[in-house]
């Protein structure tokens, strides 16, 4: 019998992948496992934890726009005990994938506790640090916005674990570059980007702001170009995989951020208006490679 080839199998620093798609953190719930098999999936990133519960930002915090959508949930969260304790178990009877536990601190030394804590648990694949929350330890500014202290933050989250360590870039920044370089050298696995930008949605007839935060995240269909385009910025900047994220929808968005230089790519916003896009993409490139003879690997970061 011939071998099976897997044109579509990747990797991610020390995590090889069956498929190369994955959810957004905070945007999926396991509930879509019921319309889907699992396999179309390479990781399960789960929701930004923080080391305390949080109960996230007063409503409206979604709004639909003209490409796109506006969300200021403000990681509501059930804290890292509340994770441990509730969603852990049931994440992991539930997962025969890869799972990534996305997670945010207020400092340095928050960041380190969580994951020491997180170390003990069974069933945990790799971590996603979430440094778009603004940093306690220099006031206003947020850590991802900081290479030094991006530095200094995964060099010290490296040295507590083997596990994929993955460092979720934000694209409110001024040279994405220096930030993804200094994630790198500190000993991050992969990186992972973007994070949503800056949005705002005002309701010209009674000028209130649409969303309780006023300036909140954007995200979807109107952010890919950007996306895109950090991808690529990225990936001349540094040697390790990227997992791409921002407005992708279709398998033909998937494909652009491969030659862009991502080794996988996850879908988020898009599964608000369609809880089976991951499926179609998947299938779509299947058929893609399949009809070319290509692989996955063959075509990353190969834009010309
Ligand atoms: C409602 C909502 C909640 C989100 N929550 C998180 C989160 O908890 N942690 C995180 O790192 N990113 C969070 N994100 C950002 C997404 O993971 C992703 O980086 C961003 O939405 C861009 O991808 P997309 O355009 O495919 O949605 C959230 C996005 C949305 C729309």
């Amino acid at each position: 019998m011939g071998r099976v080839v897997n044109r579509l199998s990747s990797k991610l620093g020390r995590l090889a992948l069956q498929s190369p798609l994955a959810v957004a953190s905070g945007t999926f719930g396991t509930e879509y496992f019921d319309l889907f098999p699992q396999s179309v999936l390479g990781a399960y990133v789960s929701k930004t934890i923080t080391l305390l519960p949080k109960a996230g930002n007063p409503p409206p915090r979604l709004y639909e726009t003209e490409a796109g959508l506006l969300n200021s949930i403000g990681l509501q969260n059930t804290g890292l005990i509340g994770f441990i304790e509730e969603e852990l178990p049931r994440l992991r009877s539930i997962l025969k994938i890869p799972l990534i536990v996305s997670f945010s601190g207020a400092s340095i030394d928050e960041f380190c506790r969580i994951l020491s804590v997180l170390e003990q648990e069974q069933g945990i694949s790799g971590y996603e640090v979430n440094v778009s929350c603004p940093n306690v330890e220099n006031e206003g500014i947020a850590f991802g916005a900081d290479p030094d202290i991006v530095f200094e933050l995964t060099r010290k989250l490296a040295e507590l674990t083997e596990k994929e360590l993955v460092v979720k870039l934000s694209p409110n920044v001024t040279d994405i570059a220096k930030i993804a370089r200094a994630a790198e050298a500190g000993g991050a696995t992969t990186l992972s980007l973007i994070n949503t930008l800056y949005g705002m949605a005002i309701d010209w007839n009674t000028g209130r702001s649409r969303i309780s935060q006023k300036v909140c995240g954007y995200s979807g269909m109107g952010i890919k170009p950007v996306a895109l385009a950090l991808t690529h910025k990225t990936a001349q900047a540094v040697k390790i995989p990227l997992l791409a994220m921002g407005g992708i929808h279709t398998w033909q968005d998937a494909l652009e951020f491969f030659y862009a230089g991502a080794a996988a790519v996850s879908i988020g916003t898009a599964l608000y208006s369609d809880p089976l896009a991951a499926v179609n993409v998947y299938q779509g490139l299947e058929a893609f490679f399949a009809e070319r003879g290509l692989t996955l690997n063959g075509i990353i970061g190969t834009v010309r």
